[in-house]
């Protein structure tokens, strides 16, 4: 069995990328710092896939600890690199915190792949890149802006650190994701995105405020130049987005890229505004949300929505899932995360 080493594999799209790569009959070796996220995750695996991924604590700041998960796993065909800290807002105000994360934990990756001859790695980018692009909807050919953020930064220095890795080392292969707006959870309900103290994206913000955790959600802006002056974005099912870091992986193992460093965009080519995100999500849920118009947040682009094409075709691979059974899988996790979460329940257990 092919064994791939997730980093960050506790995390909310590294968790359910582990499912989706175990489902395919893929052995998962999952690292993380557990910095953002909970051991309990694993578990959750096991009790969807009926594996239980082997797991290690390992801050890959520390080089020497990285480098000791490759030697102590020497059957590792391929890394999907998820580890990062991710949260725009937070990273103005410590940028040097997420600098030294997330690129030395790439770099220390980087060379515990030299060191046990492992090829492949898929890293996770974002749309970030693209800034407020020129052109709707973006291709991967958009030209790269000047980063609004230190996180968006670290995002475009490691793309830079993998091709420039690659020229002395031609054997390593890169695919670089793009993400749009990852959003939903399992549709178990058993793993999704859980955000520790105040949620910085929509999604869980609004579940957060459907379930009463939260007054009222905030919505940056409604003086856009869009149909209803909300912003817009390409909010891609966070199974769909799983799905497709398979697809990356068996293309590399397979040979079957193109070159040696392939970029693709993650989205599903399809904008929504946040007044349509409400609207869909009270449509599903059949409830009213409380929300009211503020002023636009800092940093925030106006629009911005995939190209989806080459994905599709390069790839083989498609978004499918709706806005409105995404959102759903979103609430349900919400109310399962906080049935299991209350302190009755977890006397009853
Ligand atoms: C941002 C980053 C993305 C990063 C992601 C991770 C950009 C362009 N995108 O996504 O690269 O991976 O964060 O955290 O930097 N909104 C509200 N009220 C809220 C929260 C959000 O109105 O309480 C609005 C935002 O203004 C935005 C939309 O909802 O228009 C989506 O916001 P969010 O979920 O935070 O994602 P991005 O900022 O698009």
């Amino acid at each position: 069995m092919k064994t791939i080493l997730v980093t960050g594999g506790t995390g909310y799209i590294g968790s359910h990328t582990v499912v989706e790569l175990q489902e395919a009959g893929f052995n998962v070796v999952v690292v993380d710092n557990l910095s953002n996220s909970h051991v309990e995750v694993i578990d959750q695996i096991e009790a969807i896939t009926g594996t239980r991924p082997e797991f290690e604590k390992v801050d890959l700041r520390d080089r020497e600890a990285t480098l000791e998960v490759f030697t102590r796993h020497p059957d590792i065909r391929a890394v999907i690199h998820f580890a990062a800290l991710k949260a725009v807002g937070e990273s103005v105000n410590i940028p040097l915190d997420y600098y030294k994360n997330n690129i030395d934990s790439l770099i220390h990756v980087l060379e515990g792949m030299k060191l046990s001859q492992v090829h492949h790695i898929v890293f996770s980018s974002s749309c970030t890149v693209y800034g407020e692009p020129d052109v709707l909807p973006v291709t991967e050919h958009a030209p790269i802006k000047k980063a609004n953020s230190p996180y968006g930064n670290t995002k475009q220095i490691c793309e830079e650190i993998m091709a420039d890795f690659r020229i002395p080392n031609p054997d390593i292969n890169v695919i670089s994701l793009r993400y749009f707006n990852p959003i939903g959870a399992h549709e178990s309900a058993l793993i999704g995105e859980l955000p520790i103290g105040i949620p910085n994206n929509l999604v869980p913000f609004i579940t957060q405020t459907a379930i009463g955790i939260r007054d009222e959600l905030k919505v940056f802006g409604d003086d856009y130049n869009t149909p209803d002056g909300s912003a817009i974005r390409d909010y891609i099912n966070v199974v769909d987005l799983a799905r497709a870091h398979v697809v990356a992986i068996e293309r590399l193992i397979g040979k079957k890229n193109k070159s040696g460093y392939e970029i693709f965009n993650l989205g599903t080519g399809k904008g929504n505004s946040v007044f349509e995100v409400i609207k869909t999500f009270e449509k599903v849920t059949k409830s009213s949300l409380k929300y009211k118009v503020v002023g636009r947040r800092e940093g925030d682009v106006e629009q911005v929505f995939a190209d989806t094409a080459f994905a599709n075709e390069e790839l083989g691979w498609k978004a499918e899932k709706s806005l409105e059974e995404t959102l759903l899988t979103a609430w349900k996790w919400e109310q399962y995360y906080r049935a299991e979460n209350t302190p009755k329940s977890r006397t009853k257990k």
